[in-house]
């Protein structure tokens, strides 16, 4: 085909490690639900915020430097992240991406979180705590879209790369990077057991 796929936007995926992943996110578990515990201002901002659910982002956002379970789970992530600015083929003038930020979010029966994006950082992503089946998935929007005026709208069964929204799941142990600028939402948690995630930025400057 004469054709050219230009300005790829890139997503990564992955599980975090092979081994320890299970006793890991159940530190991480208790971890988060003993914020929420003791974070008054947290659920005050996450009433707010994150009606519902609880989030530690206006409070506690700093948990790689505050909890050794936190700072793990940094140093796990930090081969992804080495994939992942390779295959975007950054030139980083031998500069690192620091973790600038990282807290959690609880979210129960029904709760969402809006269509956002993470302003001041290069590379955000999530990693999931408590998974269960059938959980809300984390949802992209194309980043084009407002530009696209009088564009048809795409075939159903187009390929997910083509597609105005895709979703990737939400699995137990799994990373998921993205350029910080890449539009998400996550859907209303349709089940009655929670869904539990960690989420970070990285920046560059
Ligand atoms: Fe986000």
């Amino acid at each position: 085909m004469p054709i050219e796929r230009l300005f790829a936007t890139p997503v990564y995926a992955a599980t975090l490690a092979r081994r320890g992943v299970g006793e890991l996110n159940a530190q991480l578990l208790r971890e988060c639900r003993q914020l929420r515990a003791d974070d008054p201002a947290g659920r005050r901002w996450s009433a707010a915020n994150y009606p519902g659910g609880y989030t530690s982002y206006g409070t506690a956002n700093k948990m790689h430097r505050a909890s050794p379970t936190f700072g793990r789970l940094e140093t796990l992530l930090r081969p992804h992240l080495g994939t992942f600015l390779r295959a975007l083929q950054f030139d980083l003038a031998g500069r690192r991406l620091e973790m600038t930020d990282c807290w959690v979010n609880l979210m129960p029966h029904r709760v969402a979180h809006g269509s956002h994006l993470h302003p001041l950082s290069t590379i955000s992503g999530t990693y999931y705590v408590q998974a269960p089946a059938g959980c809300a998935a984390l949802k992209f929007e194309d980043p084009r879209l407002e530009r696209m005026m009088a564009a048809p709208p795409r075939r159903a069964r187009a390929p997910r790369a083509q597609r105005p929204w895709v979703s990737v799941p939400a699995r137990a142990g799994q990373v998921v990077l993205f350029e910080s600028w890449l539009r998400h939402e996550v859907p209303a948690n349709p089940l009655r057991s929670e869904r539990v995630s960690v989420s970070f930025n990285y920046a560059w400057f």
